[in-house]
């Protein structure tokens, strides 16, 4: 069923042409309107006080929830039903962080692969793990891209602060060779191990990066039977990896059941795993965990992913904004944008609803960001002043070790600060100096920055793409608008290196053209 047609949609409606007009600091005024409108779950906190909503707003986004059967999606999606319809698959990747007992049916097979990744873990961190020439590894280079390589790169950023020594961790996603070849510039092949994450394993930037991988140290090594010591891979596609070159025996298992933007939790973690160890890993499956027993089990009122989600739909499709900022008050969270961008807008950048008919509501909004407070010297001017409208969450820890003692009150203060101005604004008879303010925000506060905490945030975001994709009536776990890229990339590939253009658009063969006369390159190698 269309959304836009359940009663409480149309509600909301009402609702919103009277809240819009109203001034956002006589809500604020409202003495208990922290209380009301910050919750609690899994260790965070989600405050949505200072977002242009009300109690009875509040209640018809939950009627709304309600009459589009989230609460029996959700089960149907904890249970494995096959959710993704178009690709006749089941969503669950709740199942790779709940302990063996709560998941039968799939706990062997999650059991066996998680005991051999630990298995690696344990020999590379040891030291036990060595290389053709019996040293021990100090570089590991995980390559793979989007699903592959956001979540293990953000985890290991905001993780791998400790300073016991550990193997050095690199990615490399960019199919622009410049990527690879500054991580392996500073890589000994004898000590360096691989790491090739693809679900698929066809996806081309990975295929080549990890076929210029395999060249770079086989020119330096020249003995393939080396390659078992230096490359594993993790797939759903055994049999391409293994003739890829793989030993079966580093091959680590991904399934179908498993969504390439969901599989931070499975194998695909296992450079998070050899940053922090098996029991940091284990600890920010156990935070992603007790977030799903969360969104499971908690009451519509007081449910983050439900709540967040909600929010998002309330700016969205109800206040008009089209555009979403995530604020992340951290260093060590600065790459949570780039991975909630794929989260969000690959999952829920959707204009069909579930049975093909066209949808006419808007979906996931433009979702972009960056790390306070760096943002407020470069893009918030545009936020305070702009004529654009938008949303925002700022992600900010409560405790976080500084090395330097002042720091952390002065990035918790600037959160807040911005937060007030974007509320609030300033009222000046000087028009340059006026503030607007009346843009409503989330805040969503962490204890700290530990495995656990980081767990749980990861999973109440796909938690509310969940809930956003279950009201739109989409599919979240499909992404077939990026095949077509992937596509036309082929012929023009092959045009570039001198295939004739015919058949192509003049615009197209105009660019090929001029890229064919471009001048010598100059090597990077
Ligand atoms: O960009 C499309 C996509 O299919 C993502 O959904 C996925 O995370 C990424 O490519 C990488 O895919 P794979 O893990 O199969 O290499």
């Amino acid at each position: 069923m269309n959304p836009e047609r359940t009663g409480a949609w149309k509600a909301l409606g009402r609702l919103a042409t009277d809240l819009i007009a109203h001034p956002l600091e006589n809500l604020l005024a409202e003495p208990e309107r922290f209380k009301r409108f910050s919750f609690g779950g899994a260790g965070l906190l989600l405050d949505l006080s200072r977002q242009r909503m009300t109690s009875e707003v509040l209640s018809q986004l939950i009627a709304l929830a309600a009459e589009r059967q989230l609460p029996e999606q959700r089960e149907a999606l904890f249970e494995g039903a096959r959710l993704n319809t178009t690709e006749r698959r089941s969503v669950l990747h709740t199942a790779l962080r709940a302990p063996p007992a709560e998941r039968p049916p799939l706990a062997a097979v999650v059991e066996t692969v998680n005991q051999r990744t630990a298995t690696v873990v344990d020999a590379v961190r040891s030291g036990h793990w060595r290389g053709y020439s019996n040293r021990a590894i100090t570089d590991v280079v995980h390559i793979g891209i989007g699903g592959s390589h956001l979540g293990p790169e953000l985890a290991v950023d905001a993780l791998n602060i400790s300073s016991h020594a550990t193997p050095r961790i690199h990615f490399v996603a960019n199919i622009d060779g410049l990527n690879l070849h500054r991580v392996l510039r500073n890589c000994d092949p004898e000590r360096t191990l691989f790491i090739i994450a693809s679900k698929s394993f066809s996806t081309l930037e990975t295929r080549v990066n990890a076929t210029s991988a395999q060249h770079w140290f086989l020119e330096r090594v020249n003995d393939r039977a080396a390659i078992a010591r230096h490359f594993v891979a993790v797939s759903s596609n055994v049999a391409a990896a293994t003739a890829f070159g793989i030993a079966p025996e580093n091959v680590f298992e991904l399934w179908d059941w498993v969504g390439g933007r969901f599989s931070l939790w499975s194998a695909v973690g296992l450079p998070v795993a050899l940053a922090i160890g098996n029991d940091g890993f284990s600890r920010m499956l156990a935070g992603a965990h007790e977030m799903d027993v969360h969104f499971r089990h908690a009451p519509a009122e007081a449910n983050l992913p439900l709540l967040l989600a909600l929010t998002g739909i309330w700016n969205s499709n109800f206040l008009g904004i089209g555009n979403h900022a995530v604020l992340a008050y951290s260093e060590r969270l600065r790459l949570l944008p780039d991975y909630l961008q794929q989260l969000e807008m690959e999952s829920n950048g959707k204009r069909v609803h579930m049975d093909g008919t066209s949808a006419a509501i808007h979906t996931a909004p433009i979702l972009w960001g960056g790390r306070g407070s760096n943002g407020q010297h470069a893009f918030h001017q545009l936020l305070h002043q702009g004529t654009r409208s938008f949303s925002a969450d700022f992600i900010i820890s409560a405790s976080e070790p500084q090395s330097f003692p002042d720091h952390q009150e002065w990035l918790l203060a600037n959160a807040l600060a911005q937060g007030q101005a974007m509320l609030l604004g300033h009222r000046d008879s000087d028009p340059h100096r006026d503030v607007p303010g009346a843009h409503g925000t989330t805040t969503v506060v962490l204890p700290d920055i530990s495995p656990f905490s980081l767990g749980a945030l990861l999973a109440l975001y796909e938690h509310k793409v969940f809930c956003q994709g279950v009201i739109w009536d989409i599919n979240s776990f499909d992404q077939w608008g990026v095949e077509l890229g992937k596509r036309l990339a082929v012929p023009i590939h092959q045009q570039l290196g001198g295939q004739s253009t015919l058949g192509q658009d003049a615009s197209t063969r105009g660019l090929i053209s001029r890229l064919r006369s471009k001048p010598e390159q100059t090597t990077t190698g």
